[in-house]
């Protein structure tokens, strides 16, 4: 008797080329993976920035070690990530960490890239979105460099106005920390 094979929900998970914090996202990330592996497939979607940032950060072969499908984005349209999220075929898009050029864009419907293409088309379909922003918050912030150096930044109105807009859309969801990722899995696949 063979058993059946179950069939695993999978979540799309898209990297932009965000440095900040992306190692803890990463390691969220794995140890989600790890808890739900039964039942959850996540899929990773970089975009073309997030390939060249993890390579600085020596990150690369650390997500493709602990993730079965790593797809780089070749144009807004390729990979066809915003037609398998309009098909159903993932539980949801999280964008984690979100650059604020990625924000931005959602937060004005421009649909460009292959993650930013792939938000605006599943919100039409009804699917949701889950976003963590790098700049979220007005003012100062300190981010690590890939040298491990610390860098003092500044995060304008601007970052934090597209961010407000971004939280007014419907079916879009803002993350504050890679923490709040696990309240999502908690939530879909209890
Ligand atoms: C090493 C490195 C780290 C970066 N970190 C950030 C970041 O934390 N937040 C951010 O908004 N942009 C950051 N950027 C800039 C983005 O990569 C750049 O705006 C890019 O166009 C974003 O494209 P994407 O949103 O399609 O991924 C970083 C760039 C480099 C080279």
């Amino acid at each position: 008797m063979t058993a059946e094979k179950v069939r695993k929900r999978k979540v799309a998970w898209g990297i932009t080329g965000a440095g900040d914090k992306i190692g803890d996202f990463i390691e969220e990330m794995k140890k989600l993976q790890q808890e739900y592996a039964e039942k959850v497939e996540i899929q990773v979607f970089l975009s073309k920035a997030a390939d060249q940032v993890l390579k600085y950060y020596r990150l690369e072969e650390e997500v493709k070690r602990n993730f079965d499908k790593v797809r780089v984005e070749v144009n807004s349209n390729a990979p066809f990530l915003a037609a398998w999220m309009q098909m159903g075929k993932y539980e949801f898009l999280l964008i984690a960490p979100s650059t604020s050029n990625t924000v931005a864009k959602i937060a004005n419907s421009i649909g460009d890239t292959m993650l930013t293409n792939a938000a605006i088309m599943s919100l039409k379909a009804f699917v949701p979105v889950y976003i963590a922003p790098t700049d979220y918050k007005e003012g100062p912030a300190y981010t690590r460099l890939p040298n491990g150096k610390e860098m003092k930044l500044r995060v304008r109105k601007e970052e934090a106005e597209q961010v407000k807009k971004l939280e007014l859309m419907e079916d879009i969801y803002v993350l504050k920390s890679p923490q709040k990722i696990r309240q999502i899995f908690q939530k879909h696949f209890k």
